[in-house]
Order: C-alpha cells, then sequence, then structure tokens
C-alpha cells in the first residue's frame, strides 16, 4: 500500500535538519536553478504547462497558464506573491512543507519569478506560526549567502530579492486579493474583477498570486521534466500533492501521493478509522468544501472526481468524522468560524453568517421550530453566489451539504438537543471534563 505514495515535497521531511540549507543542498536542492537559467523565461513557463501543474491553493487553476498572463509590454516592476496564509479549518499542508523543507519554497520562487519577469517577490505567511515565519526568513537568510537570491544569481545575470511579510491572522487574506490590500498596508478586503492581478495586483503592477504548494512543485518539474510529472495523477489532474488527513483517523498527519488517489486508499495508509468505529461524513478539501459519505469512498480525489460527486478538490485537507460526531454540532462550528472571518464588505455575508449561526444554535440546543430547516436552507440561499467572494459560498457549502446527506439529524434538532443525541465525550479524542460542553 505504501508503493501509492510519491514522496516528492516530503521526500526530505524525515532528513536530520532537513530545513537548513546544508541538507537540502546535500539532497540535490538548488540543482533546478542552472537547469532554469539555461532555459529562456518562456520555456520555463511553457514547461510548467506542459506538466500540467493545477494551482495547489484550491481553485486549480492551470500554473503555467497564469504565469502567461503577465503582460510583457507593461513597464511597471512584475511581482510574485506566494499565499502562504493557510488557515482553512482542517487544511494543514502548507505550513508542515514550510516547517520541514522551506527551501524548497524558495527555490521555487526563484524558478517562478525568473519565469515571469521578477526582481521582487513576497511571501505572505500566516502570522500565528511564528516558529514557521522565523524557519523561513532564516531559509531566506541562507540562501542570500549562498548566492541564489540577490544580484547575478548564479552568473546569470538575474537579481532577485524575497520579501517574508507575516500577516495578522484574518482567514479573509488567504483570499489573494484581500491579501493584496494588507501587503499593501491596507484592510484586508477582496478587490473587485477586473482588473485581475496578472494585469494589476500589487501596486497596481502584474502580479502573480500562487499558492505554497503550487511554487514548491516547480524545482522538481524542472529537474525531472514535464512528462515525469504528468505521468502522475489522472487525466485532467497531473501530478503529486499533498494530502492532510485528520480527525478520527488512527494516523492522521500529510500523505503525498498522486491526484486521484481516493479516500479509501489514504484510510489505509493512516491505519483506518479509530478503533471500533465507522466513518459517518469526511470533507474532501477544508471545510469550504461540501461535505461527503461513506458512499464517496472511492470516488477520486481529483477536481473532476469531486465536482462530480457536487463537492471540490479544495486544498485536500480531509478531516474525517466518526458515528459518535453530530453533523450539527461541526456545521455550526465550522459557520461559526465562518461569521468571525467574514470581513463585512458585503451584507449576504455578513449579515447571512450571523444568522446562520443564530438558527444552528437552536438546532444544536433542541429548540429549533418544525419547518427551520427549510428557513436555513433559504438563508444559504440568500448568501451562496450572492456575495462578493467566495468565502460566502464556503460558509454555506458545508451547511446544504450537512443538510442534503442527514436532514433527519437537523429535524431531531426540533425536539431533542445534539449533546443529548451524540455526548460530547464520545467523540472528543481528549478527555472532556464532566459536564463540559465544550
Ligand atoms: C476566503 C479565502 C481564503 C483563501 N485562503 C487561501 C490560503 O490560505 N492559501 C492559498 O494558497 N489560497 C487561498 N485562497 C485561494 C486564493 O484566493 C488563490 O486562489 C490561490 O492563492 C491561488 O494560488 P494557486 O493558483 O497556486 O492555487 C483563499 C480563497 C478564499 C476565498
Ligand atoms: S463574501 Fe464575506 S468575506 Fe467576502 S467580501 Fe463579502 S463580507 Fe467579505
Amino acid at each position: 500500500m505504501t508503493d501509492l505514495l510519491t514522496p516528492v515535497l516530503s521526500a526530505n521531511w524525515g532528513t536530520a535538519k532537513s530545513w537548513d540549507i546544508g541538507a537540502y543542498a546535500a539532497g540535490g536542492g538548488y540543482a533546478a536553478l542552472d537547469k532554469a537559467f539555461a532555459m529562456t523565461p518562456d520555456q520555463v513557463t511553457e514547461l510548467v504547462k506542459d506538466a500540467g501543474l493545477r494551482g495547489r491553493g484550491g481553485a486549480g487553476f492551470p500554473t503555467g497558464m497564469k504565469w502567461s498572463f503577465v503582460p510583457k509590454d507593461n513597464p511597471n516592476p512584475k511581482y510574485l506573491v506566494v499565499n502562504a496564509d493557510e488557515s482553512e479549518p482542517g487544511t494543514c499542508k502548507d505550513i508542515p512543507l514550510l516547517l520541514a523543507s522551506p527551501h524548497t519554497l524558495v527555490e521555487g520562487m526563484i524558478i517562478a519569478s525568473y519565469a515571469i519577469g521578477c526582481h521582487t517577490a513576497f511571501v505572505y505567511i500566516r502570522g500565528e506560526v511564528l516558529h514557521v515565519v522565523r524557519r523561513l526568513r532564516n531559509a531566506v537568510e541562507q540562501a542570500y549567502a549562498a548566492g541564489h537570491l540577490g544580484k547575478d544569481i548564479h552568473g546569470s545575470g538575474y537579481d532577485l530579492d524575497i520579501i517574508v511579510h507575516a500577516g495578522a491572522g484574518a482567514y479573509i487574506c488567504g483570499e489573494e486579493t484581500a491579501l493584496l490590500d494588507s501587503l499593501e498596508g491596507r484592510r484586508g478586503q477582496p478587490r473587485l474583477r477586473p482588473p485581475f492581478p496578472a494585469v494589476a495586483g500589487l501596486y497596481a503592477s502584474p502580479t502573480v498570486i500562487n499558492n505554497v504548494e503550487s511554487i514548491a512543485t516547480v524545482p522538481s518539474i524542472v529537474v525531472n521534466g514535464s512528462s515525469w510529472f504528468s505521468a502522475m495523477g489522472t487525466e485532467k489532474s497531473k501530478g503529486m500533492t499533498i494530502y492532510s488527513l485528520s480527525g478520527h483517523v488512527t494516523r492522521p498527519g500529510q500523505f503525498e501521493a498522486p491526484l486521484g488517489v481516493t479516500l479509501r486508499e489514504l484510510l489505509e495508509l493512516s491505519g483506518g478509522i479509530r478503533d471500533g468505529h465507522q466513518l459517518k461524513f469526511w470533507t474532501p478539501g477544508g471545510s469550504s468544501t461540501p461535505i461527503l459519505t461513506g458512499e464517496h469512498l472511492d470516488v477520486p480525489l481529483d477536481y473532476e472526481g469531486m465536482a462530480g460527486v457536487g463537492s471540490m478538490l479544495g486544498t485536500k485537507a480531509l478531516q474525517v468524522f466518526d458515528e459518535t460526531v453530530s453533523v450539527v454540532r461541526t456545521t455550526l462550528r465550522w459557520v461559526e468560524f465562518y461569521k468571525h472571518e467574514s470581513c463585512g464588505k458585503c451584507t449576504p455575508c455578513r449579515e447571512g453568517s450571523w444568522w446562520l449561526v443564530q438558527l444552528l444554535k437552536q438546532f444544536e440546543d433542541g429548540v429549533a421550530a418544525p419547518g427551520d430547516v427549510d428557513k436555513l436552507l433559504d438563508i444559504c440561499d440568500n448568501i451562496g453566489g450572492k456575495s462578493f467572494c467566495a468565502l460566502a459560498d464556503g460558509a454555506v457549502a458545508c451547511v446544504t451539504s450537512a443538510v442534503r446527506h442527514f436532514r433527519p439529524e437537523f429535524e431531531a434538532g426540533y425536539h431533542t438537543p445534539a449533546r443529548e443525541l451524540f455526548p460530547y465525550g464520545r467523540s472528543a479524542l481528549f478527555e472532556v471534563p464532566e459536564g463540559s460542553h465544550a
């Protein structure tokens, strides 16, 4: 079964001091730079296009194509901004990657910046993970000292500076245009598009924004070639990727495998559902992706497979819940997160997420009124697709999918508190103090 794993990004995670430049270089790190500099920038972009790499931040947009949108005739500086804000509930792959191997990202940034003609690149990193921020900053300093950053890198004539900027802990700043506003020193709120960032992004200049994993994948494509990469995965979802499993699994963690593996296969790798329990529901890609059930154990975890069953691959964050968990309760917890993180720019999301929380609390307490399930869906209908950015769509996806799969459990909220049907202590992975509802 372990031959399912394709460790490329995670290949060095187990080596001693894997985050240090010495260990990274000893494993072949930074070898991709000279190969890339021997190509023209356009050839590098074509290579990434041919490989079929799709953005790993959630939407799966083709990375090489995104790079090719940067207008060559624009006189302004071009920027690369790496999105390392990873804050979605359940999502846990960019931060582990940066913790274990920050140089993989630095090397990828140098190649991506070269391809798009950028000389100042940024990483916008989630500020709460201070140890990871320090590790990344240290990696950037090491890369300068080794001549991989700065002026005339490797004698190529190409110059690049990298700036690591720590965010202040707002989930919305992971949305790419809110991120740009935040990076410019403003309150992080999504921008109206067009213009798209490729044309007018950071400081109104052409900007490519990519996820950490997308950029960290680039050195392996340069070293091994596009056919090596596209031989992995499925017809339209190429390559390997990092899946993270959390919740009621025996051995949670990150598993790097080709796109298109199934949850059944990943569960076998992670020791299955915890002893004596059965799968109830799961998210394929974080809390913004519609939940699935045991029926979907064999659906390929790729963009097309997930779309085919009404969900999304998202960030490949598989949160797994067994039969002890109240779906009403998890839905409420997720919506509380979205309500808290709503930036307030538009009314349906700002007000609607607040109303959803009020109503879901009544379901959890067993005091919802008969018919309130339809009210819940009606509120969702007035938020999803009617708000300014995708945060709102994520906020309602967990509600509508939970009702679709578990409507009777919501209807039980007309008369019975969730804590009676699903006592908290049974689902907790740690001891819950007597009488606590936490
Ligand atoms: C509310 C919200 C939060 C997001 N958070 C992140 C994030 O933390 N990291 C990320 O890479 N993309 C995040 N995204 C997606 C980005 O807007 C963008 O699509 C992505 O960074 C593009 O990179 P990619 O093409 O390499 O996937 C978020 C989107 C939304 C709507
Ligand atoms: S949908 Fe929500 S998070 Fe997005 S802009 Fe509107 S209020 Fe802000």
